[in-house]
């Protein structure tokens, strides 16, 4: 039956048979004859399934066929004697699929050539100690690229010196076309996704600019009309700054603040330069109409859904209350005063006191910083109080770098 076998395998394939015809013994050549028998019989019923078996030798790097289905011939345009060589040469990628249990997910490996190159022994091994092979191969055949997936049972006759591969292919290249086609269109969306996604960040980025930059020049306005200097308005956002971090604000909150309380005064805009500029000391009446700056100040700023202008707002109100109550316009108490203006009303007096007015002199640093603490519970929340404490060396170094 062998012989039978070997003559009509080299009719058709023009092709030796090394196992058949070689000094192996007579238990594996009757396998493999009745494996061969069994394997063309599969065919002829017209199986989707293209078998195949292949051999290695276990010391050897050379892989031959001693069995291939027609069909792979004729998908190929190869001959039984090169489809090894073929294999080898014209593998473009090699994805390693291993079905896992339930759910039967499929853990998909895509290998370049030269990993392939690199791995090819070990993958061997790895199949002689595991018993199966699963994997898919692209191969460039005559007539373009033909991708195969394969499930093969590895056997290894160590009588004979001898691993055989039984295999079935099946030809999977209408699917995996579609599937790179799939990835191709997955990884042109995902450009264009993250190009949006650049421009939308890139526009957002602006826009703070731009916003930041109209509500500086307003700070500015205000604190020029008043016949205050930028740098106030410098020292106060870093003063308020370091409080709130200390406080332990969020990043989003301290950085509204930093950039919200330069408009603290902003509703001076509205005073009449006649009480806002007058060099001696302000009637009651006048006072009142100064105490109106806190109110305008909020109208200004207020009704909008913008976040930095909602706390600018909230510090417009009330940066002139007190922790007694005896502030104003509304003569909140303690916690009804907004954090954000407990914090910018100490930094506020402190900044006020240590700098250089018409109608008196800079305060020392000592002095302004001993006024502080004087006032912990009457003007100013005490615990805001004690984070200014906390915190003076960096205050005063604020202070040193910015006071002219
Ligand atoms: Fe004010
Ligand atoms: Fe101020």
């Amino acid at each position: 039956m062998t012989e039978d076998i070997l003559s009509s395998f080299r009719k058709r394939f023009n092709y030796t048979g090394l196992i058949l015809a070689g000094p192996y013994s007579k238990e594996l050549k009757h396998n493999l004859s009745q494996a061969i028998v069994h394997l063309e019989a599969l065919e002829r019923i017209g199986s989707p399934i293209i078998p195949y078996i292949a051999a290695w030798r276990p010391d050897d790097e050379h892989i031959w066929y001693e069995y291939t289905g027609l069909r792979l011939h004729s998908l190929l345009g190869l001959k039984t004697t090169d489809l090894a060589e073929a294999f080898r040469a014209n593998i473009i990628t090699r994805c390693l699929y291993r079905n896992q249990k339930n759910p039967p997910a499929i853990d998909k490996i895509i290998r370049n050539r030269s990993q392939i190159d690199s791995m090819r022994n070990s993958m061997r091994r790895v199949a002689e100690r595991s018993g199966a092979v699963e994997a898919v191969y692209k191969i460039e055949a005559n007539n373009g690229p033909v991708w195969l997936k394969d499930l093969a049972r590895i056997e290894i006759h160590n009588r004979d010196g001898v691993v055989l591969s039984y295999g079935s292919l099946i030809d999977v290249t209408k699917e995996m076309l579609l599937e790179e086609k799939l990835i191709e269109v997955q990884s042109e969306l995902s450009f264009h996704k993250e190009n949006l996604e650049f421009i939308v960040i890139e526009r957002t980025k602006e826009l703070r600019k731009a916003q930041l930059d109209v509500v500086s020049r307003l700070a500015h306005a205000a604190a020029y009309r008043d016949g205050e200097t930028g740098a106030h308005i410098k020292r106060l956002s870093q003063y308020c700054g370091i409080l709130g971090r200390s406080f332990g604000l969020s990043k989003k909150a301290n950085w509204a603040l930093f950039h919200a309380v330069p408009m603290h005064d902003v509703g001076k805009l509205g005073i009449d330069d006649s009480i806002l500029r007058k060099p001696g000391p302000l009637s009651s009446n006048e006072f009142e109409i100064i105490k109106t700056h806190c109110q305008v100040g909020a109208d200004l700023l207020g009704g909008s859904d913008s976040f930095l202008l909602t706390v600018a707002k909230t510090i417009a109100l009330s940066h002139h209350e007190r922790w007694d109550g005896s502030g104003y316009p509304q003569g909140l108490t303690e916690w009804q005063i907004p954090l954000a203006s407990r914090i910018t009303s100490i930094c506020d007096v402190f900044d006020a006191l240590t700098s250089k007015r018409p109608y008196k002199k800079a305060w020392d640093f000592e002095d302004a910083v001993s006024e502080v603490t004087r006032l912990r519970s009457i003007y100013f929340d005490p615990k805001l109080v004690d984070l200014f404490m906390e915190n003076l060396p960096k205050i005063k170094k604020i202070f040193q770098t910015n006071t002219a």
